[in-house]
């Protein structure tokens, strides 16, 4: 029983990690960053539910179902997590709120050295619940689908921290770390070790993969790209791959434009995520590659998405690729477009 117990665990396969590990498999594995979000009437109504968006990160049921709910309606190889970004700074003792129509919202620190002051014991077990979520999807998703889990990248959440909000260039978060390099350099040291923390707590419960979104690398001046967005990036994974060797860590700094190459070569990820401006065939061949598809594309629909589809999955054949947008759902888009989307990448054959 035990051999037979055996051989059919070697059968299960999750497409999206062997992929993600380095693997060309028949399938294109294909998920959607935001796929659980407010384009979905579902959401939406569980969202009117929990009456606040951290309440429903912090709810393990309502996380997990939501989690789920893009599966339900996809054919999607994997599901992300639901929580955000800003848990980090949050569980830290930060306060935060989501305003209706503004995004987050948070006071932000006076100074750098502020961060001492925040809450770094406390952290862990203010996460709990993310953990919990963890532990209900790691029972009620398929076997073959991967489970996702993230942070976000220090220097994307520094800027929440010191800014306090999002829109614009996050002006007075650069002020702060260009007056005073050695002390930026701490605070994303210690944000770094934080997330790192995190994340192996993530993994610990069951993610099968991490994906470390560093949505405003674009806004980093040339010259401090390797200490705000590199440096920190390499301190996480090397703590992840000490905890966790065999887990694939997936890097989106979006917006690097010419940086993208120097970020795959030192980090360590495995799998380099793309905005809509990178070019498939100059990215790096050691790593894998996630995204590229342009969300406006997918609100588009129709042959105007067709065509965007079978371009990236044509500059991508014969390597290791995920197919994904290169930034997330955008909230008007129609959940028919997003079926139209699945139904293109399914029904594409690789070239023999
Ligand atoms: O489906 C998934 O991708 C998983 C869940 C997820 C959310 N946020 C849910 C969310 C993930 C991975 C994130 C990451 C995140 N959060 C990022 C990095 C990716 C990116 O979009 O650049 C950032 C910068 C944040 C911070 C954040 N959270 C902002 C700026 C906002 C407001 C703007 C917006 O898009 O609404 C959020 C809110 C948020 N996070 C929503 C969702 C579904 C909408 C909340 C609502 O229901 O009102």
């Amino acid at each position: 029983m035990q051999n037979k117990a055996a051989m059919i665990s070697t059968v299960i396969e999750k497409p999206m990690l062997e992929t993600l590990k380095g693997r060309i498999t028949p399938r294109v594995p294909l998920w959607l960053m935001r796929q659980a979000g407010r384009y979905l009437p579902e959401y939406r109504a569980l969202r009117a539910e929990a009456g606040s968006f951290l309440n429903l990160c912090y709810n393990p049921s309502m996380a997990a179902e939501i989690t789920l709910q893009p599966l339900r309606r996809y054919d999607f190889d994997a599901a992300i997590l639901f929580s955000d970004i800003l848990v980090i700074p949050h569980a830290l003792g930060q306060s935060l709120a989501f305003v209706e129509g503004e995004g987050p919202q948070l006071p932000p620190l006076e100074k750098l050295s502020d961060i001492d002051r925040l809450d770094i014991a406390g952290f862990e077990s203010r996460l709990a619940p993310v953990y919990q979520t963890i532990d209900i999807l790691k029972r009620e998703l398929p076997a073959d689908k991967t489970l996702i889990g993230f942070a976000g990248a220090p220097w994307t959440v520094a800027c929440y921290m010191l800014h306090g909000r999002g829109g614009g260039s996050f002006a007075r978060a650069k002020e702060m770390a260009l007056a005073d390099s050695k002390g930026f350099q701490e605070f994303l040291l210690k944000l770094s070790d934080v997330t790192a923390r995190y994340l192996i707590s993530q993994i610990r419960h069951g993610a099968d993969t991490v994906q470390l979104f560093d949505s405003w690398a674009g806004l980093v001046p040339d010259a401090c790209f390797e200490d705000w967005v590199i440096a920190p990036t390499k301190r996480i994974i090397d703590q992840v791959r000490a905890a966790a060797p065999d887990v694939p860590v997936i890097g989106f700094p979006r917006q690097a434009g010419a940086h993208y190459a120097a970020y795959a070569a030192e980090t360590g990820i495995a799998a380099l995520g793309l905005d809509p401006q990178a070019d498939i065939a100059s990215m790096p061949r050691h790593v894998c590659l996630q995204g590229n598809l342009d969300p406006e594309k997918l609100l588009a629909g129709g042959d105007t998405m067709r065509r965007a589809v079978l371009d990236i999955l044509a500059a991508a054949e014969g390597r290791p690729f995920v197919f994904n947008l290169g930034h997330g759902v955008i909230k008007e888009t129609p959940p028919e477009h997003v079926a139209e989307l699945v139904g293109i990448v399914r029904s594409w054959q690789r070239a023999t």
